[in-house]
């Protein structure tokens, strides 16, 4: 099976995606915030092949994508007043909601469970894709199982290339994090993933805090909090607070920096995440710097930590998941 690399603005190209949705293909589309590797999530097959290409355990459920928040029921059960209020305000956008599933949905989707992750995507390539498709989209994100999320399409076809029925390139995501994941089907709305929207809008939206999710179990609530996930193979660790210049003798260090470079000298390679100091421009630059230092034949990465406010909550998030060493 080889892969064909489309524009993601040309229509013929959505077309073509959405025929090869429909037929059961494999499509690798742009979202905001990672691109995604898609399915027709009422295709069991086509599902199936998602799990096999990235080597994704079974027991991780997929997030189901609409093109808009009004298709909600063909994979939802029940009607909650809050999914109105946060679908009005964050949707389209990146934030995933938990909610109790239809029985019809394919349990290879959702691993099982009793509850689907839904999400209305921005980006207008995504939106095309599904609404020409006609159908809801099962999509992870398109890298192979616990490694870097991809942010370009060159990355999906380094990860993923021959295996992909279909790349759309929408260039680089705007947001470059994965979305919030937040779960309406427990007793109290739970944090099960920090990312593109932050903690604090959500509370402002829901008039209520949210309860983050517990440690993760041998069978995690969402997976995304396996400890050791959006990995580096090169290992990581997170400073304590800014760098300092290196001592001689210290190896190949390479620094994924916040603002600034440290005066001095030592370092292997440095990654500047946000030369004008906003957190959404370091969350937009995060997976692609660390997978340039992952590239540049390092001893060790080592990053600076950022305040967990706003993105920095999901900075941290994944900076502490690629440092777990398992
Ligand atoms: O931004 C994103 O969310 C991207 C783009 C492509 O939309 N997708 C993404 O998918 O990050 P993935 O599969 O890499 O991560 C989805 C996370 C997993 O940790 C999974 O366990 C969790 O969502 N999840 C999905 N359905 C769930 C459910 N019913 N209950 C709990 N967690 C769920
Ligand atoms: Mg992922």
């Amino acid at each position: 099976m080889s892969s064909r690399l489309l524009r993601a603005d040309d229509p013929a190209a959505i077309e073509a995606g959405a025929r090869t949705l429909r037929d059961g293909g494999l499509v690798a589309f742009p979202t905001e915030t990672v691109y995604g590797l898609g399915a027709n999530a009422f295709d069991a097959r086509a599902v199936a092949r998602v799990f096999e290409v990235k080597a994704r355990p079974s027991f991780d459920p997929l997030i189901v994508h609409l093109s808009e928040g009004s298709d909600l029921g063909r994979v939802v059960a029940g009607d909650d007043a809050r999914v109105e209020r946060l679908g009005a305000r964050f949707w389209p956008g990146p934030l995933t909601l938990v909610l109790p599933r239809r029985p019809d949905l394919p349990d290879i989707v959702t691993a099982g469970l009793d509850t689907v992750g839904v999400r209305v995507p921005a980006h207008p390539a995504a939106r095309a894709l599904i609404r020409a498709a006609g159908t809801p989209v099962a999509a992870p994100s398109a890298n192979p199982f616990g490694y870097v999320s991809p942010t370009t399409a060159e990355h999906v076809v380094e990860l993923l290339g021959q295996a992909v029925d279909l790349i759309l390139d929408g260039g680089p995501c705007g947001v470059g994090l994965e979305s919030t994941i937040v779960s309406l089907a427990a007793p109290e709305p739970t944090l099960l993933r920090p990312g593109g929207v932050s903690r604090e809008e959500l509370e402002d939206a829901l008039g209520a805090s949210l309860v983050r999710a517990a440690a993760p179990a041998e069978r995690p609530l969402a997976p995304g909090q396996l400890e050791r996930h959006y990995a580096t193979r090169t290992p990581l660790r997170i400073l304590p607070g800014p760098a300092a210049p290196l001592p001689a003798g210290a190896g190949r260090v390479g620094l994924l920096a916040w603002s600034a470079a440290p005066r001095g000298r030592g370092y292997a390679a440095v990654e500047i995440l946000a030369p004008d100091g906003r957190p959404t421009t370091a969350a937009a630059g995060l997976f692609a710097a660390l997978r340039r230092l992952d590239a540049a034949g390092l001893d060790t990465i080592v990053a600076e930590p950022c305040p967990e406010r706003g993105l920095g909550l999901a900075i941290m998030d994944r900076l502490r998941r690629s440092s777990a060493r398992g």
